[in-house]
């Protein structure tokens, strides 16, 4: 029976490129996830888009000095583009920016209000009285009054992860002038969160498939007390409040963004011709696997869920696998001191499967981890060109040469090929347990260590030296592992889905690796087969590299 599987993916803020940080934590991991569930045969749905408004959107036009549309449209587009590069397979990348997203958020607005769980409401707000407006989320900045972190914004401390309001802040400032607000009463609409305390409590404890970080900051977060937050601006661009009356406010941008994965969904069903299919997902028997940075933990297990309850009939998260930070040649990163290594400049630079790899390898999944260019070289050479990229070339061109470009007979195998391929069978299910248990570091390195013994059962075999004296036994060994290599095609297209597709070819396989599927046995490795001209999979990086990355960083 296949299953349904939501992969919602946390949408980029379209005021700037995608960097690295962001990739690990939420683009590489959901497509591994994704890629290797359609592989399965399972029902999967894999959306996210531009998040195009709210104050980090406005501010970064403004600093800038073009529209808001014009920076949205601009970013949009490159994360389109960097997408097909790195080959995140989305099913629909949309944006916020759309009028079907914004009908499906104001009708949650209107059914969450007609449940009781949004009321209007005073409240006090800075304001600044040089630039005469109100100063909504990341206007104002000043120190957390959780943890005392100098920089945290109105909306949100990056330093401790706790949301905020901006009268929160200690030592308030305006972001564009500097001068300290005055605080002003103006009205807004409110989420009514207290009323979920409870029912999401009960709901995330009983989590043991949730990462450990996942579930202890979510229970820490809710033990603190659900408090109700405002879910209007005093701003002009985003979603119109639906009710007559509040022309100049918009919905709040987290409220309307955690929607999308909803209204993304709807779009992409009307977009398919089935309109209705996005129920399948939403209302049906479903899996919803959200991917994201540990930044976004509040908003994925405890604000949409309440949402989810107060609108009722839609399904809640199943898991919520955030990862922690990646840094960057060990510090963190940091967009404004250009302390980051930006996506777009990668692909025009380097191959895509490297850095999946390498971000697959140091995924920050229980803990920061780092990414460095040393290691990043250090890993393509000793890794994928020395110990995968080799084999492969190794035993295609072996057997292309002296099989007349034909995979040779199995013949008969003795002991070692049969262990090694038993343990290809083993490898690949071990990697599939992994993978649907959101353990892409282990995953990969189940499938890397096929990979190490299989370069250990050829310096064993040594058929380049065999197929002058025992030209069978040479052939067996060929055999076997061009059957390893097969399976390692498999276990590693969710990770490397281009040099698994290449692979494909090569091994004289037509279409490509999804269309087989998770599917793998040696039988699969016909004799006689037709192979096509070998080729390296990866190249070899000049040690070089890493100093002139290295030296780009925070300049
Ligand atoms: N734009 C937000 C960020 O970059 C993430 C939004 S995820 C959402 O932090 F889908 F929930 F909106
Ligand atoms: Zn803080």
């Amino acid at each position: 029976m296949p299953e349904r599987i939501l992969v919602a993916v946390a949408w980029p803020y379209a005021n700037g490129s995608i960097h690295l940080g962001q990739t690990a934590g939420a683009y590489i991991p959901a497509d591994i996830f994704a890629r290797y569930h359609r592989m399965r045969g399972n029902d999967v749905l894999m959306v996210s888009g531009s998040d195009s408004h709210g104050t980090p959107v406005t501010l970064a036009a403004e600093s800038r000095g073009v529209s808001v549309e014009q920076l949205f449209g601009q970013y949009h587009a490159e994360f389109l583009d960097n997408w097909e590069r790195l080959g995140i397979a989305f099913d629909l990348f949309t944006s916020t920016h759309t009028d079907n997203h914004a009908a499906v958020a104001q009708d949650m607005f209107l059914k969450l209000r007609e449940n009781g769980y949004i009321y209007n409401d005073t409240m006090m707000q800075p304001y600044c009285e040089t630039d005469r407006r109100f100063l909504a989320d990341r206007y104002v900045e000043g120190a957390c009054p959780h943890c005392g972190f100098e920089q945290a914004r109105g909306d949100q401390c990056d330093n401790c992860g706790r949301t905020l309001d901006p009268q929160d802040l200690l030592g308030m400032a305006c972001k564009l002038c500097g001068a300290a607000p005055v605080i002003r009463e103006t009205e807004h609409f409110f989420l009514k969160l207290s009323a979920f305390e409870e029912r999401i409590l009960d709901w995330v404890r009983p989590k043991d498939h949730w990462r450990p970080n996942v579930r202890n900051f979510s229970v820490g977060y809710l033990e603190g007390g659900l408090h109700d937050r405002a879910i209007t601006r005093d701003i002009d661009w985003g979603i119109p409040v639906p009710l007559d009356g509040y022309d100049g406010k918009r919905i709040y941008v987290w409220f309307e963004a955690v929607i999308g994965y909803l209204s993304a969904s709807i779009e992409w069903a009307k977009n398919s011709g089935q309109p209705d299919r996005w129920r399948d997902f939403w209302q049906d028997d479903c899996r919803a696997y959200y991917f994201m940075g540990k930044d976004n933990i509040p908003f994925h297990t405890i604000i949409w869920p309440s949402m989810l309850l107060g609108y009722g009939g839609l399904n809640l998260p199943y898991d919520v696998p955030a990862n922690e930070y990646l840094n960057v040649e060990g510090l963190k990163i940091s967009t404004s001191r250009n302390w980051a290594v930006w996506l777009p400049e990668y692909l025009d630079r380097y191959e895509p499967d490297p850095l999946r790899y390498v971000i697959a390898a140091t995924m920050p999944e229980t803990s920061d981890s780092d990414f460095s260019w040393r290691e990043y070289v250090r890993r393509n050479n000793d890794e994928l060109v020395a110990t995968y990229g080799n084999l492969v070339h190794r035993v295609l061109t072996m057997a292309y040469r002296n099989f007349d470009g034909r995979t040779p007979d199995p013949g008969d195998l003795d002991d070692p090929s049969r262990q090694l391929l038993d343990e290809a069978g083993r490898r690949l299910d071990e990697t599939a347990e992994r993978v649907e248990a959101c353990r892409f570091r282990a995953a990969l390195e189940s499938a890397m260590s096929l990979a190490r013994a299989a370069n250990a059962y050829l310096d064993q075999k040594e058929p380049w030296r065999a197929i002058r004296t025992d030209r069978e036994a040479a052939g067996s060994a060929l055999w076997t592992c061009l059957a390893v290599i097969d399976c390692l095609k498999v276990a590693l297209y969710p990770f490397l889905p281009f040099s698994s597709d290449k692979l494909h070819a090569m091994l004289g396989f037509d279409g490509g690796v999804q269309q087989q599927g998770w599917s793998w046995s040696p039988d699969m490795t016909v004799g006689g087969r037709a192979l096509r001209t070998p080729q390296p999979l990866f190249a070899k990086l000049d040690e070089a590299i890493a100093e002139r990355e290295t030296e780009k960083i925070g300049v």
